[in-house]
């Protein structure tokens, strides 16, 4: 809280002195708690101008184009860190010793391998459900196998489950991939990286030994790491509304995966990797912005402005470069690259992009590395599952260690008003 104060004038010329609270970093918060007291309530559809909580896990400015994890740059984390470390990271708000690290990367190695029943779980679905819509399920599903650890009072329990979803989601996601196709699951192998485990997970047969190329292992980090987490988002925030009410954590993350699932989220890496194939060559890069800018078409360029960041996305930057490195590792020229090159380079120059703010986002560039390293483009919202995991986990346990009011947003109610029943059914 601050000295600071806001006076707000009612109707009858009355006023209410409202408190403004200050974060460490970012703009000041107006505290409307007892506003309900005077009889208003604020409308903010979409939360724009609304602090839905006090949070110190993650910071972005947009208008410089900063995120911060527990007050490290984003930069620097995906340079000089690895994901296991920026999971340590987000949970417990500092970065670990070696032995820290070591403990928990131990743990969380060790918990990676599912309870052998839930391989028949995914035999119930159809061999062409989207990917998504398993993880969805099956996420949901790990409350009905792990009784130990659903009671979210108690904080060794909340840790267990933060464990096992940490360790066993790149598990179910590589089993949602060799499902699809059609091939054995692979199990886990403990002598792996977290991302080279996936990959190995995802691309080993039983027939020849798959040796997990360290570019590529390097790449697949970074994606985690600059996916890891973004504070309050839709997915977060449904995360947390779902918990608020004490439900179970794999019944929360169930419910993040499906927010993330639409493409104005997390699935706008599919959407933008679709889009960019439907553009297929630079000559049809016009009219396609074209039709961005028309009002009356409801096609938007993928991969392409955010509600929070008003600059470059500094995870854009780190998944360019990777890009590149990537595709110089495989020896392969992607003509979507070059696509994906020439429409920022347009959309940058163009007024209705620099009016509007509008600068490529992460989704950008991590479709054309994911499809480069033989990943289907409709598991690329999976792997973004996988790694906001980690996030969604910080903002619960946060939420739980902190105390919490269970989620209750208002409404401006504008449908009919009060009138009487008449039933039409014949009696
Ligand atoms: N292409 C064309 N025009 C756009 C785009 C776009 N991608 N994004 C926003 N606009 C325009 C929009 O039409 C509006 O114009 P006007 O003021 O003339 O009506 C203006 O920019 C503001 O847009 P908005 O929809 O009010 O902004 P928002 O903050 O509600 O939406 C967004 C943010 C990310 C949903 C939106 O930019 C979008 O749909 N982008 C494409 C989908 C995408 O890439 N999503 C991934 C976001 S990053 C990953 C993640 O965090 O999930």
């Amino acid at each position: 809280m601050t000295d600071k104060k806001v006076t707000l004038t009612l109707q009858d010329n009355a006023s209410v002195e409202l408190d403004v609270m200050q974060g460490t970093l970012g703009q000041d918060v107006v505290d409307v708690r007892t506003l309900g007291n005077h009889g208003l309530f604020t409308f903010d559809p979409g939360f724009t101008s609304t602090a839905s909580c006090e949070s110190k896990i993650t910071f972005i400015d947009g208008d410089e184009g900063i995120l911060l994890h527990r007050g490290f740059p984003i930069s620097e984390l995906a340079t000089h860190s690895n994901y296991l470390e920026v999971c340590y990271i987000l949970l417990n708000g500092e970065a670990p010793t070696q032995a820290q690290f070591e403990e928990f990367r131990t743990t969380v190695t060790r918990h990676t391998m599912i309870h052998e029943q839930i391989t028949r779980l995914f035999h119930g679905f159809r061999r062409d459900s989207h990917p998504m819509a398993v993880m969805c399920g099956v996420t949901g599903a790990l409350a009905a196998f792990y009784h130990d650890s659903l009671d979210v009072n108690i904080e060794r329990h909340r840790e267990i489950a933060a464990f096992r979803l940490l360790s066993k989601m790149p598990t179910m996601a590589a089993m949602c991939y060799k499902y699809s196709i059609g091939q054995p699951f692979v199990y886990p192998r403990n002598d792996l990286s977290y991302a080279g485990n996936f990959l190995h997970m995802m691309f080993a047969t039983p027939c020849e030994e798959y040796k997990v190329n360290p570019v590529l292992e390097r790449a697949m980090d970074r994606i985690l790491i600059l996916h890891a987490d973004h504070e309050q988002n839709a997915s977060t925030s449904t995360v947390r509304t779902a918990g608020s009410s004490g439900a179970n954590p794999f019944a929360c993350i169930a419910a993040g995966i499906a927010s993330l699932w639409g493409p104005a989220h997390g699935g706008a890496n599919e959407a933008t990797l679709r889009m960019l194939e439907e553009i297929s060559t630079v000559e049809h890069i016009p009219e396609f912005v074209r039709r961005a800018k028309d009002k009356n078409d409801s096609f938007r360029l993928m991969g392409f402005g955010h509600r929070v960041y008003k600059n470059y996305d500094p995870r854009a930057t780190v998944m360019r470069e990777t890009c590149h490195e990537v595709l110089n590792e495989l020896g392969m020229k992607d003509d979507l690259l070059e696509v994906a090159m020439e429409l920022e380079h347009i959309a940058l120059n163009d007024p209705y992009f620099i009016e509007r703010k509008l600068y490529p986002n992460v989704d950008f560039y991590s479709g054309i590395i994911l499809k480069a390293m033989g990943i289907p483009s409709s598991m690329f919202t999976v792997i973004f599952a996988m790694a906001r995991t980690v996030g969604w986990i910080a903002h619960w346990k946060e939420m739980h260690d902190e105390g919490m009011k269970i989620a209750r947003p208002r409404q401006l109610y504008t449908g009919y008003t009060e009138r009487p029943f008449t039933s039409a059914l014949k009696k």
